[in-house]
């Protein structure tokens, strides 16, 4: 049923013929082309659809259209001061400047998100910004309150909601944003506030996401998934089915994948089938697909399928796949354990002696974790097409050249038959490593010859993507009487779920961390990847690091307290430093800057400790239940790939008429990298950031720079963009035939290069021969940058140099703890980070924001519960109304082989932030949560046991 219902959008008048009941973020986006309204959840419980509809917020997933009915909806393209924004870039909007659009075409609020760095992914940015417009409407100068109330429907993974406060505050005339940018941005791009290059789109709404493209004559693919954890299945008569349901093209099951149905991280961990084969691993794995019109697949019940499910006793849990007599999941892991991880140095057992001249102080905790889900704010989505013996593939991913192989092993053809083009990735975090969409887009549309499309409903993506390893952690540790560890003692179990994906990563990079940031003589560190019938667990911001660091950081709590030291200065005696040997026997060179980030602490937590000790004294006396305290958190952290190859190349060509553009296969996740990238090529060659367009990620058209993984991108593909400069710079120079010191100027046609006091020499670029690519690219120099981190393999012990550097960091968290609730809130959090030099100061703020609200998250609320979890009403990541204040200090101890000497931030900026808050509540009531995270039932039960329980505080 349809029916014509007339509305004003953005203060035009539309008249659409539509299903009532359709949803009016449905009818935006498919209906009016205005994708700027982004969907995260089509529950209301992100607000990324966030619109004004008569003046007021609404999430717009929630409102049928007939409720527009006569309304004035006002969306993200009706922001800006220019019309027709969505009209303005296509589809490679979200990897170049963005032509025609300019700042001064921006709203104060976008202008405010854009210069302040309050769109990272820039996927909950349409939405923020909707909602912002709607609070200061209300409130034009809001108070913090007003602020948490007004954005606290919206939910944003990526930043932390530090800068988008920030950002609003100074949109309603609370600060001069211009005045701040432009004192900071003077001088050299490296090290300059520069905003995102790719930014405009962002807060915009134009940026082009996963499900923001719909190809004419498309078709969609959607998978049948399991409602069993572990079971057998037969699959009956499709095609009478098929006859049955008009729109629907055809069924997919695993005989019709064309190559190999198994994908895998590893080359030889590739386990995991795009359809199953008569088995099913964990709840919501795809046994077939069904490819058509999208209506129809929306109604199709997948109760009618003839699938005959005969359902299998799963293995739950860790304890249950180790136990004897546990069925194997895969032949390749006898009794469940995928992989084993190993370290050992020194004489464990002396370390731990106590005597005469052993330690003076030993500690021991069991710390046990739960799945944590990425939630980042888009869904993983993207489409395919067939290209004559070629396929193409627009997708939403953090590593599209490791997509480009692994389709085109399950298609059967060769990698370059294979064109991955990213979208914009709204929110990665690790879980846009692993294939989403892309085995069955890519088999849909090579089978049947038309574009197909896939877009992951929130369900779906809970069920089906890669998780954050729960872990099993027991570990030890001893200290002599000066607070000198002699010892450490580590055995962690990772449940890795049904397939491999990225468990071997965190089996062997956990070892290697195992101890935290110290220099210990004595380690043993064990641990084990261990086959569940759970979704995959996969990589998540740390692989496995914030889980150990839960563990080392209580020791150093418990050793501290044992000895009398305090515990900053206990972390600041055992502080890996420039000269240390590393647990694994690597010789840390210049830059490890732990003990100047303690240094740095140490007077504000000297001071939070005094005025927490005050403000106690103060509620005891008041009789109030709530106790404050504050704890503290370190970490180390290596960059890249662990122990292997992990190389980038990076290209910078300049075409004929005078323009520099940078080639880069690293794709931006929201991190900052294309930013950080343009900077450090522009430095490298010498012209304007400004100057340097950028494409990324197309696999036709870039060189493969890795994953965006591993904190990489700034130190590994950094020094590749550092190279192809300089090489396009010595080109240059020496066609000119001038020295080193010689300025470079991008004209209309030419380069101008001109000594310090000599005359300029220009080149006429229209003069030199131009190389064309099939993707359309052309120059007439290319300059071209390969870096590689120099590695070596580990041995049996975990001897070796698994990275080339590390970064390092410590955090003190205040906390405020109700004792008879059992609630935590966390009012700061001071964060200390060495990332050897910040190529943007904004950026890396905004990924230690983010790292923070992502690790208070892991230590007070988030818990993914495997067949229960659906949705972001049952999954609770942290609002604006969550977010502590954050004091940030960028300690810049630089990394000899870094990029103008960057390390990396993304990463590391999470892993001290759940030590810290858990020492702080620890500090507060004296209880040790151990197993996270830390609710209020949970932390009752911790008060409850404690041997000296504090009588019940009064309520007033
Ligand atoms: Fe908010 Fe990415 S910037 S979700």
């Amino acid at each position: 049923m349809t029916a014509w219902i007339a509305f004003s959008v953005n203060g035009r008048a539309v008249d659409v013929e539509v299903n009532p009941m359709r949803r009016l973020a449905d009818v935006l986006r498919d209906d009016l082309g205005l994708t700027g309204t982004k969907i995260g959840c089509n529950a209301g419980d992100c607000g990324a659809c966030t619109v004004r509809l008569n003046g007021r917020q609404v999430c717009a997933c929630l409102v049928p259209v007939a409720q527009a009915a006569g309304a004035d909806v006002r969306t993200i393209e009706g922001l800006a001061a220019v019309e027709g924004l969505a009209a303005v870039e296509g589809h490679e909007g979200h990897d170049r400047h963005e032509g025609p659009l300019e700042v001064t075409d921006l709203a104060a609020l976008q202008r405010a998100f854009l210069e302040i760095g309050a769109a990272q992914c820039g996927i909950c940015t349409p939405g923020m910004l909707m909602a912002a417009d709607d609070t200061l409407a209300r409130h034009p100068r809001p108070t913090p309150a007003e602020l948490a109330d007004g954005l606290g429907g919206v939910l944003c993974r990526c930043t932390g909601y530090r800068k988008i406060a920030e950002a609003v505050a100074a949109a309603s005339g609370g600060a001069s944003v211009a005045a701040e940018t432009a004192a900071v941005a003077v001088g050299a791009d490296v090290g300059a506030r520069l905003p995102k290059v790719d930014g405009i789109g962002r807060v915009t709404g134009v940026t082009q996401f996963g499900a923001d493209e719909r190809p004419s004559d498309g078709l969609a693919v959607r998978a049948v998934r399991s409602p069993h954890a572990r079971a057998r299945f037969t699959i009956g008569d499709l095609d009478q089915f098929r006859a049955a349901h008009p729109g629907l093209v055809r069924f997919l099951v695993a005989a019709d994948i064309p190559g190999q149905n198994r994908y895998g991280i590893y080359p030889t961990g590739k386990d995991q089938p795009v359809l199953a084969e008569g088995e099913v691993r964990h709840r919501g794995e795809a046994v077939c697909a069904l490819v058509g019109e999208e209506a129809i697949l929306e109604v199709i019940d997948d109760a009618e399928l003839p699938i005959a499910w005969q359902p299998l006793e799963p293995l739950a849990d860790i304890e249950t796949a180790t136990a004897p007599g546990a069925p194997d999941l895969h032949d390749h892991a006898p009794g469940n354990v995928l992989v084993t991880g190993r370290l050992a140095r020194g004489d464990i057992e002396a370390g731990f002696a106590l005597g005469p001249d052993g330690p003076a102080a030993t500690a021991a905790v069991e710390v046990e974790t739960t799945f944590l889900e990425h939630a980042a704010i888009e869904p993983e989505a993207g489409w395919a097409r067939r290209v004559g013996d070629r396929l193409e593939l627009t997708v939403s991913t953090q590593a599209p050249y490791m997509d480009r192989d692994e389709v085109a092993l399950i298609l059967g053809i060769a990698p370059d038959r294979v064109r991955i083009v990213p979208t914009a990735c709204g929110g990665g975090f690790g879980g846009k490593l692993d294939l989403g969409v892309h085995g069955l887009v890519a088999t849909a549309a090579w089978l049947v010859g038309r574009p197909v499309r896939a877009v992951w409903t929130r369900p779906e993506s809970m069920a089906a993507s890669p998780k954050r390893h729960p872990a099993r952690i027991r570990a030890s540790a001893a200290a002599d009487a000066e607070g000198r560890l002699t010892a450490f003692r580590f055995h962690g179990d990772f449940d890795t779920g049904a397939y491999a994906s990225w468990g071997p990563t965190v089996a062997n990079r956990v070892p290697v961390h195992a101890m935290g940031p110290y220099a210990v003589p004595a380690v043993l560190a064990t641990t084990r990847a261990i086959h569940t019938n759970n979704p995959p667990a996969g990589a998540f911001r740390g692989f496995g690091v914030p889980q150990a660091a839960i563990a080392h950081e209580a020791l150093m709590d418990d050793l501290a307290t044992q000895l009398g030291i305090d515990p900053l200065e206990l972390r600041h005696r055992n502080a890996l430093r420039s000269g240390s040997v590393t647990a694994s026997g690597q010789v840390l060179r210049a830059s490890a800057g732990l003990a100047a980030c303690l240094d740095a602490l140490r007077p504000r937590w000297a001071r939070l400790r005094a005025e927490v000790e005050a403000w106690n004294a103060g509620a005891a006396g008041r009789d109030e239940p709530s106790r404050r305290g504050v704890g503290i958190g370190a970490m180390w952290y290596g960059i890249g790939n662990t122990s292997m190859t992990n190389p980038s190349t990076i290209e910078m060509g300049l075409d004929r008429g005078g323009a520099v553009t940078l080639y880069s296969g690293a794709v931006d996740i929201g991190q900052g990298a294309s930013t950080v990238l343009v900077q450090i090529a522009a430095d490298a060659l010498g012209v304007p950031a400004a100057t340097v367009r950028l494409v990324s990620g197309d696999t036709d058209r870039t060189r493969d720079a890795g994953k965006s993984s591993a904190s990489r991108q700034t130190f590994v593909s950094g020094n590749a963009a550092r190279l192809a400069g300089e090489d396009l710079r010595r080109q240059l120079l020496r066609l000119a035939e001038v020295g080193d010191e010689a300025a470079i100027e991008l004209g209309d046609g030419r380069v101008r290069l001109t000594e310090p006091g000599g005359p300029p020499v220009d080149i006429d670029l229209v003069e030199l021969p131009t190389t064309a690519t099939a993707a359309g690219d052309a120059w007439v120099l290319l300059g071209r940058g390969f870096y590689d981190p120099a590695t070596t393999p580990l041995d049996a012990d975990g001897q070796g140099v698994p990275y080339e550097t590390y970064a390092f960091g410590a955090q003190v968290a205040v906390v405020e703890v109700d004792l008879e609730l059992g609630t935590t809130r966390v009012h700061r959090i001071v964060a200390a980070h060495d990332v050897g030099r910040a190529i943007n100061p904004t950026q890396v703020e905004g990924q230690i924001h983010g790292g923070i609200a992502q690790g208070l998250g892991l230590a007070l609320m988030e818990a993914y519960v495997p067949g229960r979890t659906e949705n972001l009403h049952d999954y609770l990541i942290p609002t604006i109304g969550d977010a502590p204040e954050i004091e940030t200090i960028l300690i810049e101890d630089p990394e000899p082989a870094g990029p103008y000497g960057a390390k990396g931030v993304g990463e590391p900026a999470l892993v001290p932030t759940a030590p810290a808050i858990l020492g702080a509540i620890h500090a507060a009531t004296g209880a040790r949560i151990t197993r996270l995270p830390a609710t209020p039932d949970r932390v009752l039960a911790a008060l409850r046991a404690l041997p000296d329980r504090r009588p019940p505080a009064r309520r007033r």
